[in-house]
């Protein structure tokens, strides 16, 4: 057995050091395992996932998880940490992928053969739990752990993302605030650990607060992504356009190299564009940093990122050539996954931009088979009164019929918030709703749009984006 070991500070003080050893098995975050080189591999792995970033120099996370897998093929964290990333990920579903359903099975099984600590046997049912879907139950798991091992940072960042895919924005951020006091500034990574605090607080409308916070990180860490990020979500909130492009602009060099991440942060640069109608500065950051990355990995989150981007800049009426087509190569092989439906309906959007009618109709109708089975799975349970109807609504907009979109979306606007993602995310939902009513035949429907428009007014009174919407709203009434 070896305790939970930093990577960063056995580097520092050398493996022989082994009071430093102690001190990490004296914080209770055991391994069950008899190779060192698993201990360091396995933390070598969390770190770069809660950073956001590959390190090339250590063969990045498949690497990593490649030679821990060899150190020792039965060392059941080791498992937990690959399924687990494979689970976040969000790409690929144990209902379609063998491969990943056998290695969660033997997984599973692997921990009923050992002698684990009870924190392992928690992660490995959290994991269990979370491949059938039944994200909340792997969110209680999770906490469990925490209340024992404040700072187990894998159960702290897997529960941070799920509740982001539940769309819990106060369990996202009370969840970390729990083990807060425990991350002081000795424990390794701490100051990442307030990057995702800040996170939680921005997304809770804690604007302030949690600029502040970010600002603590990166005083600490300036290369701290996920700091930025809650930044420019501040900005983005705020609709503080020219704050926003600046600080995108004078980090870059901080954050550019953070590879899970950057995408996701240009995709915010971008947006302060679209709001002033820079199409073309919008489109510029698209093909050089948001498009590529998408088109390589594949990566779930940055295609969430491209297929938003372009939906965002299609409603403004932006001319988009080949763009759709592209992201179709990357975007037609998920048609049938269903993990997560927030993904499901950007997916969605790729097919009707790229005018792929066929794709489209099966997404639907294999949505709507797998919601028609008693499932256990917490997504698939809201498919037939959120994840169907914001699905139908764009398909509505996209066919020209609007006043079926407004039918759709208006009633469930307010629920959306549980297909997850942020509300700067979930906010092109709440821009098809206005177009759609703005276009809309009915004239309560264009009353609507201007009510829908006012509201946003008030939340965001400098967004350049609303003033245009407005004006247009003017004059869509004047003419009716
Ligand atoms: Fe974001």
């Amino acid at each position: 057995m070896f305790a939970f070991i930093s990577f960063q500070r056995l580097i520092l003080v050398g493996a022989s050091d082994i009071s430093k050893f102690q001190a990490w098995q004296d914080a209770g975050l055991v391994l069950s395992t008899t190779s060192n080189e698993a201990c360091k591999l396995f933390d070598a792995v969390l770190t770069q996932y809660a950073t956001w970033t590959n390190n090339e120099s250590l063969g990045g996370i498949d690497g990593c998880l490649a030679k821990l897998k060899a150190a020792d093929p039965n060392f059941t964290m080791g498992h937990v940490i690959a399924n687990g990333l494979e689970l976040i990920g969000t790409g690929r579903t144990v209902r379609l992928d063998k491969e990943l359903d056998s290695a969660v099975r033997a997984m599973v099984a692997l921990s009923q053969s050992q002698a684990l600590t009870e924190r392992e046997r928690l992660h490995v049912s959290a994991l269990d739990v979370f491949a059938r879907g039944q994200l909340p139950k792997a969110c209680d798991l999770w906490e469990q752990i925490l209340q024992s091992h404040p700072t187990d940072l894998l159960a702290l960042k897997f529960s941070h993302d799920t509740y982001f895919y539940l769309g819990h924005q106060r369990q996202m951020r009370d969840s970390v605030a729990r083990v807060y006091p425990f991350w002081t500034r000795d424990v390794p990574l701490s100051s990442y650990v307030k990057g995702y605090y800040s996170f939680g607080l921005v997304e809770t409308n804690l604007f302030d607060h949690a600029e502040k916070v970010a600002h603590e990180a990166l005083a600490i860490n300036q290369r701290d992504a996920w700091s930025v990020h809650t930044i420019a979500h501040v900005n983005e909130m705020k609709a503080e356009v020219e704050k926003g492009l600046k600080f995108m602009k004078e980090t870059e060099k901080n954050w550019k190299s953070s590879d899970m991440l950057a995408c996701h942060n240009y995709w915010h640069w971008a947006l302060y564009y679209i709001e002033k109608g820079e199409y073309e500065a919008a489109l510029t950051i698209y093909d050089q940093h948001i498009a590529p990355p998408c088109l390589a990995s594949g990566n779930i989150l940055d295609v969430v990122d491209n297929s938003s981007m372009l939906y965002r800049l299609h409603l403004e009426g932006v001319e988009l050539g080949d763009r759709w087509n592209d992201l179709l190569g990357v975007t037609k092989k998920h048609t049938k996954d269903h993990i997560l439906l927030f993904n499901d309906v950007h997916f969605l959007m790729s097919f009707l931009g790229a005018k792929d009618h066929k794709t489209t109709e099966e997404l639907l109708t294999t949505l709507q088979e797998l919601a028609r089975a008693p499932r256990e799975d917490h997504q698939l349970s809201l498919a037939p009164s959120l994840g169907l109807p914001l699905c139908q609504a764009f398909v509505e907009f996209e066919n020209g019929n609007c006043d079926k979109a407004v039918d759709l979306l208006y009633p469930i606007r307010y629920e959306l918030v549980q297909v997850g993602g942020s509300d700067a995310q979930r906010d092109v939902f709440s821009l098809l709703l206005i177009h759609a009513a703005l276009n809309s035949k009915s004239k309560a429907k264009r009353n609507l749009a201007r009510c829908l428009l006012h509201e946003r007014d008030m939340m965001r009174p400098k967004s350049p984006m609303t003033e245009r919407l407005i004006r247009k709203a003017a004059a869509v009434h004047s003419m009716a």
